[in-house]
């Protein structure tokens, strides 16, 4: 059962990235506005031996860098700060996790009732099976029981098979409706309202088809290059990176229908519809590219290959432009492309809805299709290209944009996307989580390919960092 009293999250590999700059920021986020439950204990987990003052002054100087400073209040920071414990240990021992449970206990007592306990998979996937096994074998958690659950980062597994691996030994533990699998751009605000734009305004559902719009495009870019992430990168490629989760998710929410009602199980089944009707891609609707040296936002990178922990020889593909077709009524014949790269001209993602041609268009004066662009970041907003006249002689038609931005339109900062998410899972509402059948539908459109590109059978074309990927790009 949820309890909306007390509630303890425990974060193992506390000691990481992840934590110290996006979980914990948004942790504080959460608490100084007061939406966390009264009785609130943040737990860190991790193999780096450290006190807990140590952990305490690790937190608040990565706070520091990573939330805004108007929210930097020294009595809240000291309060929220007082909520956290450390404790170092090893994933794959089981005495350790049963010591780390009687601090965690010892730290509980005193609430007025036993906490839910939420469990922060923010370790590597080579440790995901020690540190769940060693989750059930210390006796902390009980396959069903809602009173424990597990929040899982990606990558969720490589491929299908290993993804339905990765499904086996999570299943040994906890039961699916324990298990939140986080996508993190499903809590950006633009892609949460993709639903409440559909099926909340009755102007965009009838002409959501395959008879009204020619094509869907999802374009994600970094202008960041891999730096020292390239152990990790040159092992996954950006098809695994981003593609095949957050453009898919997002493609997802496009493409499905409208569910019989706003709740994670009716949503959760209308995606895992959609992502199961995209078909498996094929090397010849794909192009991929590598970034050579260039410059990005304005400083000079080096080439891929000449990255720190990239191998010399590597074919790993850090852009990919992808053609989806979707077989089902509402879609047939409509194409869906997912591009990203790394080390491109700017850091944006976009939706663009391309709409048909008017039919028995009267006009002389050329003019274009309307289009929709939602802008998901940097700047959350939609514009809708409409044609209008342009006043004064003859009849000239010019394309302008209805224009809306978040900032302006709601005066407000945006949420970040781990704060929703956070605390979604400690509410126990899994709506913007995925669910197990989706995920290896998503991974079987890939897999085809991502064996291709592994054995090294895909073509890579080259591109300069700092542009907008290869030109090869343009052919599909
Ligand atoms: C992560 C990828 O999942 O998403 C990164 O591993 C990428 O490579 C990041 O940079 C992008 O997230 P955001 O929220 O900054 O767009």
């Amino acid at each position: 059962m949820i309890n909306n009293e007390s509630s303890s999250i425990v974060i193992l590999g506390a000691s990481g990235n992840l934590a110290l700059t996006k979980l914990l920021p948004s942790l504080y986020i959460l608490f100084t506005s007061g939406a966390l439950p009264h009785n609130f204990v943040i737990s860190g987990y991790s193999r780096t031996s450290m006190s807990n003052s140590e952990y305490r002054k690790l937190v608040k100087d990565n706070l520091k860098n990573n939330i805004d400073e108007t929210l930097w209040v020294e009595g809240f920071l000291q309060e929220f700060l007082n909520t956290i414990h450390y404790y170092s240990g090893e994933y794959n021992s089981v005495e350790d996790f049963i010591e780390f449970h009687k601090v965690l206990d010892s730290i509980s007592k005193n609430f007025p009732s036993q906490p839910n306990v939420l469990y922060y998979l923010s370790i590597p996937p080579s440790v995901f099976e020690p540190v769940i096994n060693s989750l059930r074998e210390c006796g902390a958690v009980t396959k069903g029981d809602l009173s424990t659950s597990v929040i899982v980062e990606k990558p969720f597994g490589y491929d299908t098979e290993s993804a339905q691996a990765l499904g086996k030994t999570l299943d040994q533990t906890f039961d699916e409706s324990q298990v939140y699998r986080i996508d993190h751009y499903l809590g950006k605000e633009a892609i949460m309202n993709l639903m409440v734009m559909r099926f909340a305004n009755l102007i965009f559902e009838p002409v959501w088809n395959r008879n009204y719009i020619d094509s869907v495009t999802v374009a994600w870019e970094e202008d960041k290059n891999i730096g020292s992430r390239g152990g990790y990168f040159d092992g996954a490629g950006i098809i695994r990176d981003v593609i095949q989760n957050h453009l898919l998710q997002i493609l997802a929410l496009v493409a499905m229908e409208k569910p019989s009602s706003y709740d994670s199980e009716s949503i959760m089944s209308e995606k895992n519809k959609a992502v199961k009707s995209i078909e498996k891609i094929t090397l010849e609707n794909c192009i991929l590219g590598q970034y050579t040296h260039g410059v990005c936002a304005g400083k000079p990178v080096v080439g891929y290959i000449d990255e720190e922990s990239v191998p010399s020889d590597s074919k790993r593909e850090t852009f990919a432009k992808i053609k989806c077709a979707i077989n089902n009524y509402r879609w047939s014949g409509v194409p869906f492309y997912l591009q990203a790269g790394k080390a491109l001209t700017k850091s944006t993602t976009e939706i663009i809805i391309q709409f048909k041609e008017v039919p028995g268009d009267i006009f002389l004066s050329p003019h274009h299709p309307n289009k929709m662009v939602i802008e998901v970041q940097p700047d959350a907003g939609l514009k809708f290209f409409i044609t209008n006249k342009v006043p004064g002689k003859g009849m000239v038609l010019k394309d302008v944009a209805l224009d809306f931005s978040y900032v302006d339109g709601f005066n407000k900062t945006m949420p970040g996307a781990y704060e929703r998410l956070l605390l979604d899972a400690i509410q126990g509402d899994k709506t913007l989580f995925i669910g197990y059948e989706e995920l290896i539908h998503s991974w079987e459109i890939f897999t085809p390919i991502l064996e291709k590109i592994d054995s090294g059978k895909a073509d890579v074309f080259y591109y300069h960092a700092g542009t907008y990927g290869p030109e090869e790009a343009n052919r599909i």
